[in-house]
């Protein structure tokens, strides 16, 4: 019996390709010559598998006519044209829930690392100048009064970290979250200017885009910290350079940026900026748990047309 054709938009880790290979008849769609790769084999695809890297636009979408499902490894998934994929009844799943515990880690280990300037203390041992006097004092992020952009399972799983620290968390979301002990701030400027950090972890896409603003980054000022394991998207990434760059802004802590793998080469002079390389859920347990739910969507849907995590309406 014929197996159903896969495309794998890459990049894919070589363990969810090698997988997807395994169980489907698999298509890898080519950094170059799309359309006639497209015109080719356009018609034998029934699925997409793909990851935050991979773009899947209205153009890919549209030139599979017999593509029924997408199956997203991430919790994000503004690498997919979702309104193209909708308007031709093509389901789309994301992996949410299995990786919260793993971004929230992140976020805390990055407003840590700012505020207790843990990347310029190594450099500092490594360069043998703790001979030559003792660092600099810091500030704490126990007790601190931090602000959470975005208050959905990742949100809640940062205030509940921040919560052991004895910090006071303020959050700001679309729509106020019943339940939670949590005080609300109207506006994502509301809220910087009620707090010493600000954490970015909203979904991107277009009702996010550049939601931390220059207004934000003033309100949040010169003794403030901003943490995104968000989107590069979520923060107006020209005026977070200039604050930065300005003194206007205390420092940052970003796993995201604008244009991934591109880093404004202004923030690689900055000490009071950690840069990771978009590793929010880069860890052996929660990349495993994330593959295994991208292959159970894909499964499900092929055995049911049911999915188990679609995305939200
Ligand atoms: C996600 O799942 O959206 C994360 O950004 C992947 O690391």
């Amino acid at each position: 019996m014929s197996r159903p054709t896969v495309l794998r938009v890459p990049p894919l880790s070589p363990q969810l390709h090698d997988a997807v290979g395994e169980q489907y008849d698999a298509l890898d769609l080519p950094a170059e010559g799309r359309p006639a790769f497209l015109a080719e084999h356009g018609a034998e695809v029934v699925a997409i598998v793909c990851t935050n890297g991979g773009q899947v636009d209205a153009g890919v979408i549209n030139a599979l006519p017999n593509l029924r499902v997408i199956a997203n490894h991430g919790v994000g998934y503004d690498n997919i044209d979702v309104p193209a994929a909708l308007a031709r009844g093509i389901a789309v799943s994301n992996t949410p829930g299995v990786l919260d515990d793993a971004v929230a880690d992140t976020a805390l280990a990055l407003l840590l690392a700012v505020r207790r300037r843990v990347v310029v203390a190594d450099l500092f041992v490594r360069a043998g100048e703790w001979q030559r006097g003792e660092f600099p004092l810091t500030t704490e992020v126990s007790r601190s009064r931090v602000g959470i952009l975005g208050l959905g399972r990742i949100g809640r799983a940062i205030a509940t970290r921040l919560e052991a620290f004895g910090c006071t968390v303020s959050y700001h979301s679309r729509h106020e979250v019943p339940g939670v002990p949590y005080a609300y701030a109207a506006s994502a400027a509301e809220l910087a200017a009620s707090v010493d950090n600000l954490v970015a972890v909203v979904p991107g896409g277009a009702s996010t885009a550049a939601l931390v603003d220059r207004e934000v980054l003033d309100a949040l000022g010169p003794t403030g910290v901003l943490v995104n394991v968000a989107r590069g998207s979520v923060v107006d990434q020209d005026a977070l350079v200039a604050a930065l760059v300005e003194g206007r802004l205390g420092g940052a802590g970003l796993d995201v940026f604008a244009a991934e793998p591109e880093v404004p080469a202004a923030l690689a002079d900055l000490d009071n900026v950690v840069l990771l390389p978009h590793v929010g859920s880069a860890t052996h347990e929660t990349r495993a748990a994330m593959r295994a739910l991208t292959l159970d969507n894909l499964a499900s849907w092929l055995d049911t047309g049911t999915l188990l995590t679609p995305i939200p309406e």
